[in-house]
């Protein structure tokens, strides 16, 4: 054990069925580091910290809690030691107020009678002090996801922990916000807190991290301390070998225009905003979380709930799709970006989720072939390196990328004109990450509209030939070629 680590785990083993996800890993967490675990999809990194974290038990391996060794595990004993947790995947009650949520199992009491002023005036304090605006006695679910991410983490706060672990809490916030929030959960927690952060955004961690550590295939690959780390180090010791530099020769308008919209409105969230896309491009709609770019894609998406435009055009349709049959049936994939939510049937298998949208080319006489739909399902699996033990696995047990890849693989596979794609890298590793942006390039060489909808500034100047860029609903800027730099649009979206 190294000094200072208030917690570690030695040559950690965990099985799931015949899936080996930690093959002897060993990790500690030092007061007052920020440690960072990275790795691709299926790495291990959630399993490590919900075996830290107490919800997951270990196979075998070892605890040492201050420097002695110890039979630890269950989430008795990670809260017991002051290890809180905010998960991959949101788990608040929803209809529970934020800071009802926030206090769950805490709950500020008197007598047996809970304190409910109380109760929201220091998640009020909790919430301000992490930069959040919004009303404590909100119910969550009339929250946005960047919102309840906050909500989360308050959560964590509020419970006086040693240890935060945050896996991807932020996964959801842009690049800029992410720093800030940090710095703010330092401040909060004092100095001697440590936390693990996971996250697929490398630049991001090697900005903030005192310490990465990463995970390849269940098992410990390196450990660099800050300052000895460049993206493509990182990124190598990721995927165990170079990834290949991604730039794409970026077009000026060249097809013929497959989406015109003049002057959309959606309820209070979207203003006054014109915008074009071409066939043969991908055009990005870039702006941070809550400035309107997933309103417009499911608006566009034929969630017509206030959503009005003065004139528009979809191929050779007009106006805008009433419902997401009519989207489709228009020719309109969409990838959401809350895949666990509206993308995937959890517990259908990899194979029926590859063909639900494409039901019609793989059925004969009404009956799906399964062994036809099976050789597809295979073929989308190895295209898109979709990490699994075989295609008749339910979805559920996927790791939280290869979900996302097989929402992806989906809606390329049906033959839509035009992709709506809302975050669609959120959550997605590295090496996957430039497997979709070639496919989208792909789907666009051919002859496709992609609509990229991202909080993601890098993603947005890797992947798109041009650019709008939002602010509050509304247009900040128009970015295309040299100009559409990562820091040119974060500063247009600043501004
Ligand atoms: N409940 C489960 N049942 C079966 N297999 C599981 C389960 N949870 C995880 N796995 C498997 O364990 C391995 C590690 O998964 P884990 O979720 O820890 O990966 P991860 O590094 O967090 O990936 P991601 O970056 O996609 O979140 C994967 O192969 C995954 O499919
Ligand atoms: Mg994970």
């Amino acid at each position: 054990m190294s000094a200072g680590e208030i917690l570690a785990v030695r040559q950690i083993e965990k099985r799931y069925g015949g899936v080996r996800a930690l093959k002897g890993v060993s990790f500690g967490i030092r007061a007052g580091e920020v440690h960072a675990l990275v790795g691709e999809n299926g790495a291990g990194k959630s399993t490590l910290t919900k075996i830290l974290g107490g919800s997951v038990k270990a196979d075998a391996g070892e605890f040492i809690l201050d420097g002695q060794s110890s039979h630890y595990g269950g989430l008795d004993a990670a809260k017991a030691f002051g290890i809180e947790t905010v998960q991959q995947e949101l788990e608040l009650a929803l209809p529970l107020s934020a800071a009802e949520n926030i206090f769950l199992g805490i709950l500020p009491s008197r007598r047996g009678f809970v304190r409910r002023r109380e109760c929201v005036a220091r998640a009020g304090e909790i919430l301000r002090s992490l930069g959040a605006s919004f009303d404590p006695a909100a119910l969550v679910r009339d929250l946005t996801v960047p919102d309840r991410q906050v909500v989360e983490i308050a959560r964590a706060l509020a419970r006086k922990s040693r240890i935060l672990l945050l896996d991807e809490p932020t996964a959801a916030l842009s690049q800029f916000e992410t720093a800030r929030l940090l710095d703010r959960v330092r401040s909060l927690c004092g100095q001697d807190v440590g936390i693990v952060y996971i996250s697929h955004r490398l630049d991001e961690v090697i900005d903030i991290a005192d310490r990465v550590s990463v995970l390849r295939d269940g098992q410990n690959v390196g450990e660099f301390r800050r300052g000895e780390l460049c993206r493509a180090t990182l990124a190598e010791a990721i995927l165990g070998k170079e990834l290949e530099a991604v730039s794409y020769e970026k077009k000026r308008r060249a097809g013929a225009p497959a989406v015109v919209v003049q002057r959309l409105n959606v309820g209070s969230a979207v203003a006054d905003l014109s915008f074009e896309a071409e066939q043969c491009a991908v055009v990005g709609f870039f702006g941070l979380l809550g400035a309107g770019q997933s309103t417009i894609a499911a608006a566009l998406f034929g969630d017509a709930r206030n959503a009005g435009a003065e004139r528009s055009r979809i191929l050779v349709h007009d106006g805008l799709p009433r419902s997401p049959s009519d989207a489709v049936s228009w020719g309109l994939g969409y990838v959401p970006a809350d895949r666990r939510h509206d993308g995937l049937a959890l517990s259908l298998s990899i194979r029926e989720n590859l063909m639900l949208a494409s039901t019609r080319s793989v059925t004969r006489l009404g009956f799906v072939q399964r062994s036809r739909s099976r050789r597809r399902a295979l073929e989308f699996s190895r295209r898109y390196d979709i990490r699994m033990r075989d295609v008749e696995q339910p979805a559920r047990e996927l790791s939280g990328g290869n979900q996302q890849k097989i929402v992806l693989a989906r809606w390329a596979s049906v033959g839509s004109s035009i992709l709506l794609l809302d975050e669609p890298t959120r959550g997605v590793d590295v090496g996957a990450k430039a497997e979709i942006y070639r496919e989208l390039r792909e789907f666009a060489r051919r002859g496709g509209t992609a609509l990229v909808f991202s909080s993601d500034a890098e993603e947005i100047a890797t992947v798109c030939d041009r650019a709008y860029v939002l602010q509050r609903g509304r247009l900040a800027a128009e970015l295309e070629g040299a100009d559409m730099t990562t820091d040119q649009l974060l500063a247009a979206a600043l501004q």
